[in-house]
C-alpha cells in the first residue's frame, strides 16, 4: 500500500470519526448477514438445499433493490470461513450454487452498473468457482451504480490478522490500517465503514463478519429468514437507519449547542 498517501480527514471533523455517507451523498454501505435458509427450506418440509436455492433468488432481488434505497455499496456474506463445518454435501452444493450465481448474474450485473468483488480467502474454494470470481469480477468492473461485495470463505478475524501481519512496523493509522484491510481483501475500493448491519433469520451476532468495519454500523436484527427477505424488508431496514441519530463518540446534536 502507498503508505506516504494523506489518509482523508475531513475539515473541521474529529480525526477518525468516519462520516455518515448518506449525508455527503455517496450513498450508503450497506452489509447483510443473509441467514435462515436452513430454517425456512426445513420449516416448508424441504431439504436445507431447497433454502439456499430460495436465498440466491432472494439475493438477486435485494440487489436490484438496493440502488433505490440509496445504498451505493453491499456487502452480502454467503458463506463463512466457519461454514466448512458444515456438512460435506451441504457445502458442495453451496460451491456449485455459488458459482452457478456468478455465471448467471454476470450480464446482469453489466446491464444494471454492478460491479462484483468477492471478498475472503480464494485459495480454498474449487478451482472452477474462482475461474466464475475472476471472470465475474473482469468483466464487471467498470460498474459505478453499485459496488456488490459478496463475502465467501469470509472470516473478519483472518482479514485483520493478515493485514496486521503486513502492517507491522509500518506505524498506520486506522485510516492507512483501513485501506490496507481493504487490500488484503482483493479491494481497492474506497473506505469500507459499514452504515448499516442486517441480519435476517433471528439471531442477534456477527459471526466473524467485518468485524473492524462495523465499529460504528447501525445494527438491524430481524426475524425475517433470509428467502422470505424482500425489497419492502429492505426499505424498512433503511427507513429505521435514517430515523437514528449517529453520533460516533460525541454528544446528541441537541445538546452540541
Ligand atoms: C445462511 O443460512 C446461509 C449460509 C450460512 C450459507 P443458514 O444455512 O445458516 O440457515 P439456518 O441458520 O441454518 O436457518
Ligand atoms: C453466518 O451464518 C454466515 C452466513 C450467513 C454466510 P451462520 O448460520 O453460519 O452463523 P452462526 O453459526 O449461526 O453464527
Ligand atoms: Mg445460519
Amino acid at each position: 500500500m502507498d503508505l506516504a498517501r494523506p489518509a482523508h480527514r475531513p475539515k473541521g471533523k474529529v480525526p477518525h470519526a468516519p462520516e455518515a455517507r448518506d449525508e455527503s451523498g455517496a450513498g450508503l454501505h450497506v452489509a447483510i448477514i443473509m441467514d435462515g435458509n436452513g430454517r425456512w427450506a426445513v420449516s416448508r418440509g424441504s431439504s436445507r438445499p431447497a433454502g439456499h436455492i430460495e436465498g440466491a433468488r432472494t439475493a438477486r432481488r435485494i440487489v436490484e433493490a438496493a440502488p433505490q434505497c440509496g445504498i451505493r455499496v453491499l456487502t452480502l456474506y454467503a458463506f463463512s470461513a466457519d461454514n466448512w463445518n458444515r456438512p460435506q454435501r451441504e457445502v458442495a452444493m453451496l460451491m456449485r450454487l455459488f458459482r452457478r450465481y456468478l455465471l448467471s448474474e454476470v450480464d446482469r450485473c453489466i446491464a444494471n452498473g454492478v460491479r462484483l468483488t468477492i471478498i475472503g480467502r480464494r485459495d480454498r474454494v474449487p478451482g472452477e468457482v474462482r475461474k466464475a470470481i475472476e471472470s465475474a469480477e473482469a468483466a464487471t468492473s467498470e460498474g459505478r451504480t453499485l459496488d456488490l461485495r459478496i463475502a465467501v470463505d469470509y472470516s473478519a478475524r483472518d482479514s485483520i490478522l493478515r493485514a496486521a501481519r503486513r502492517a507491522a512496523d509500518h506505524h498506520l493509522s486506522r485510516e492507512q490500517f483501513s485501506r490496507l484491510l481493504g487490500e488484503v481483501e482483493h479491494d481497492r475500493g474506497p473506505s469500507r465503514e459499514v452504515d448499516l448491519l442486517i441480519r435476517t433469520g433471528g439471531e442477534q451476532r456477527l459471526s466473524d463478519f467485518l468485524l473492524w468495519e462495523c465499529a460504528y454500523a447501525e445494527l438491524y436484527f430481524s426475524d425475517i429468514l433470509w428467502p422470505d427477505f424482500s425489497a419492502k424488508d429492505l426499505h424498512a431496514a433503511v427507513a429505521e437507519f435514517h430515523a437514528r441519530e449517529r453520533r460516533f463518540g460525541g454528544v446528541p446534536a441537541a445538546a452540541a449547542g
